[in-house]
């Protein structure tokens, strides 16, 4: 026994082995779609798939199908013959449209076909039943729409009168619909529906229509006004709103009673209402009847005729300042004289919160407050009251006495703007400018921020007072300003340059005074310029009408020419006449030199005197100089004798031809430092730090220098300037 299962399984498994060693390919796998793949309506359809597989042995191999529609795995099945597989599709629908495809598997391998499209055409045509065709306004009926055999996804549409009312998407072949109808009469209802396949759908024609017959409810709401004539104001009406002709019924029954958007009374038989009629509510009265979902409705227009209209209230004048007297008017236009008399009617005034007058005029005189204030007003007759629309009365305010004011400053000759302006007053207000209390012009101030302004132009400071101005705000006398007040800037004329002392006079040392006067008003602005100095040697703004420049110590570069600018308020530019200014030599100078170039003439005299005497006498010796054998001590003590008790080395080397050091030399550092020497000595000693003699400093301490260079030169040619 036991052998014969060990042979059985040997035989197995060597089978086994067999077929799994065996080696294939599967070459082909089509679908085909059988009779066509363009069918109609209930064809039956068979999808074939056929594989061709080549393999070493003679069985065939154990193979898997599958077929797919739009990727859906629809049916799958294993084989293990060769013969093609076939999945029937019978009496096809819309709903088997699509792109089918087969697959094949054997062992590890396999292989899909390409796929096929079926397409059917032909849709059932669609069955509407309803479960009642009469029915009541509240009734609710069933439609039921068929798709007969169709299969898939499917949407119902159902239509009444040809107007989609309601639709639904299902996965049966019908679809059910309730249907409440709320208008009496014949409706045709009709449905349709559609397959959906992947994104299409395809559309079924219409169906049989079926229409439903509406009739209406007997019962009905019944609306009654009494009195039924002509209504006036202040009666009294009954309204009443009933169901006629109730049946009974299970459900229940509601009454409404309204005016306009106002509910009046609810009932569920009967409503009855009783009100006093009143002109200014809307008229329309509304009954309504609600039973179930239906809602009935009679409607009513009531008119109620005015006993009298509304007052309206007015002001006489039209316009009134604070405290002053008016008369408000309240009056009813029209009244219906067939039922009230004018005596009747009596009016009030709401002034105050506290206060009241009556009267049967409707003319009340009062003052005006000094604010704003709301008046209504009230008419009253037969128990009806009518009140006004509110009048507010704005009490004007009258206008202060105007200030004038200059803006900026007034020029003589130039046009300048004055402003009228009042503090208090009600807007407009008209400015008008006087001049010697005759109108020139008129200006009319509307807003808040606008100004009366007026340019005039004076030619006399003292005009300015003619001027006045005048407010007005009513019909009375306006309100008169002060005379115009304030300074008028006279332009700037006449400018002179006055020098102190006489120009003729003007010499070293003086102390000069450039004295710039002007015609105007101060306060001015007075500059003093030297001709080829571009910056003013002084700026003084000062309230007098004359200022000075002052030079401390002249000195000969201080000559020039001068002049002088002033400026005012007027802003125009004046301009004195050019002033020279040529500083002289100070007398006791021109006497120094004077004196020094006697000496000179006279030393000049006594050497020649001196040398023709020697040549008389001697041999002349070529190599020996007259200037080297006379000692010089003997012209250095005639100088220094002269000048002063301090020994002057440089005019000793005066008379060198050739000086041993050309530094000390120069003829012009010794002049120079002459002249700072008599500056510091007692005739100049008063300042010490006199600028003029800071100057010359200066020149000394370059000199030296230059004078290195051209020592001769400078020797001869500055000698004979001082001498003339
Ligand atoms: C399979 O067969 C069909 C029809 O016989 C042919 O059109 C197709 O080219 C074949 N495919 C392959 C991969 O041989
Ligand atoms: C389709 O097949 C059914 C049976 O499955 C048969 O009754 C019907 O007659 C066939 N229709 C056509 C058109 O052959
Ligand atoms: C495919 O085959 C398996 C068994 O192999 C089965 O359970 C399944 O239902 C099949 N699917 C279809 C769509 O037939
Ligand atoms: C092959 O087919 C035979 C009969 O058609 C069946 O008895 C057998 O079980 C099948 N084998 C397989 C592996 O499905
Ligand atoms: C018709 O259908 C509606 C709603 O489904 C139902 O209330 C009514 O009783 C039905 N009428 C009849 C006669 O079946
Ligand atoms: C509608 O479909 C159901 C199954 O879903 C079927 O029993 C019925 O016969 C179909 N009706 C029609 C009219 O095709
Ligand atoms: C309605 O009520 C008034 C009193 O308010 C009465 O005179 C009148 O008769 C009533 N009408 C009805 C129909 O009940
Ligand atoms: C007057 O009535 C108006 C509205 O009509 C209101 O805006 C205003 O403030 C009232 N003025 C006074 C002073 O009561
Ligand atoms: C103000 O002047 C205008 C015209 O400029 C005139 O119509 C108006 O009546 C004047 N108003 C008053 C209060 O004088
Ligand atoms: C300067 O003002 C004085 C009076 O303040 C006046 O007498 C004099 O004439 C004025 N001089 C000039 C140049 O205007
Ligand atoms: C400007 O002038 C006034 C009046 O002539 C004089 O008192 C004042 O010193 C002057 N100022 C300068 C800076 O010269």
């Amino acid at each position: 026994m036991g052998l014969l299962l060990l042979l059985t399984y040997t035989l197995l498994s060597s089978w086994r082995m067999v077929d799994a060693q065996r080696s294939f390919t599967i070459r082909n796998i089509t679908l085909t779609i059988e009779p066509s793949t363009d069918v109609t309506r209930d064809t039956n359809v068979t999808l074939r798939c056929k594989a061709i597989i080549s393999s070493s042995g003679p069985e065939a191999l154990s193979r898997k199908y599958a077929i797919y529609k739009d990727s859906y795995l629809i049916y799958n099945k294993t084989s293990n013959t060769s013969q093609d597989l076939l999945y029937p599709l019978p009496e096809v629908r819309v709903s088997n449209i699509g792109e089918y495809k087969c697959k094949i598997t054997i062992k590890d391998k396999e292989m899909t076909s390409e796929a096929e499209k079926l397409t059917v055409k032909g849709l059932s045509k669609p069955l509407l039943t309803f479960n009642k065709t009469v029915v009541s306004e509240q009734e609710v009926v069933t439609a039921t729409c068929t798709a007969p055999g169709e299969t898939g996804h499917l949407y119902f549409f159902f239509y009444k009168d040809s107007k989609e009312i309601q639709n639904y998407q299902v996965n049966s072949n019908q679809s059910e619909a309730t249907f409440l109808f709320s208008s009496v009469g014949m409706h045709k209802i009709h449905c349709t529906y559609a397959v959906l396949v992947k994104t299409e759908s395809f559309k079924s024609g219409e169906s049989n229509s079926v229409s439903v017959s509406v009739k209406e409810l007997s019962i009905k709401p019944v609306l009654e006004i009494y009195p039924q004539s002509k209504i006036y104001e202040g009666e009294k009406l009954n309204i009443l709103c009933i169901i006629r002709e109730l049946q009974p019924s299970s459900e229940s029954i509601h009454l409404y009673l309204s005016q306009g958007t106002h509910l009046l009374s609810t009932g569920s038989i009967k409503v009855n209402h009783s009100m006093v009629a009143l002109a200014k509510d809307p008229g329309d009265f509304e009954c309504s009847l609600e039973i179930g979902n239906v809602i009935k409705v009679v409607t009513e227009k009531v008119s109620v005729t005015e006993l009298f209209s509304a007052p309206t209230l007015t002001m006489s004048p039209a316009e009134v300042f604070q405290k002053e007297y008016m008369t408000l008017t309240c009056k009813s236009e029209r009244f219906a004289t067939e039922r009230l008399n004018k005596e009747e009617l009596t009016y009030t005034l709401e002034q105050a919160t506290t206060s009241m007058t009556s009267s049967n005029t409707g003319v009340f005189p009062i003052k005006a407050l000094q604010y704003d204030f709301n008046y209504t007003c009230v008419a009253r007759a037969k128990g009806i009251m009518k009140r006004s629309e509110t009048l507010t009365v704005r009490p004007k305010v009258s206008v202060s006495t105007p200030k004038m004011s200059v803006v900026g400053r007034a020029v003589l000759g130039q046009p300048f703007r004055i402003i009228c302006q009042s503090d208090t007053g009600s807007l407009p207000i008209n400015y008008t400018l006087l001049r010697d209390y005759s109108p020139l012009s008129t200006t009319s101030v509307k807003q808040p921020n606008q100004q009366a302004i007026f340019t005039v132009t004076i030619n006399k400071p003292d005009e300015i007072s003619r001027y006045m101005c005048e407010a007005k705000n009513s019909n009375k006398e306006g309100s008169l300003s002060k005379r115009l007040n304030a300074a008028v800037i006279v332009p700037l004329s006449h400018p002179t340059l006055t020098v102190i002392p006489k120009l003729s006079e003007i010499s070293e040392g003086d102390d000069l005074y450039l004295i710039c006067g002007i015609n105007g008003t101060p306060p001015v602005t007075f500059k003093w310029y030297r001709v080829g100095n571009e910056q003013p040697l002084l700026t003084n703004t000062t309230n007098t009408n004359s200022t000075y420049y002052q030079i401390h110590k002249l000195s000969k570069e201080h000559s020039g020419i001068y002049y002088c600018e002033a400026v005012n308020h007027a802003n125009n530019l004046v301009r004195s006449e050019k002033v020279t200014i040529d500083v002289q030599l100070a007398l006791w100078k021109k006497a120094l030199i004077a004196g020094f170039c006697l000496l000179l003439v006279l030393v000049l005299v006594v050497v020649c005197v001196l040398y023709f005497r020697s040549k008389r006498v001697r041999v002349p010796r070529a190599a020996v100089s007259v200037w080297s054998e006379r000692p010089p001590e003997a012209v250095h003590d005639e100088l220094s004798s002269v000048v002063s008790s301090e020994p002057d080395v440089e005019y000793t080397e005066v008379v060198h031809p050739q000086p041993v050091d050309p530094a000390k030399v120069p003829l012009r550092k010794g002049t120079d430092t002459v002249y700072s020497e008599l500056k510091n000595s007692p005739h100049g000693a008063a300042d010490p730090h006199d600028y003029g003699s800071v100057e010359y400093t200066a020149l000394n301490g370059e000199q030296p220098e230059i004078n290195h260079y051209h020592p001769n030169i400078n020797s001869y040619q500055d000698l004979p300037v001082p001498v003339d």
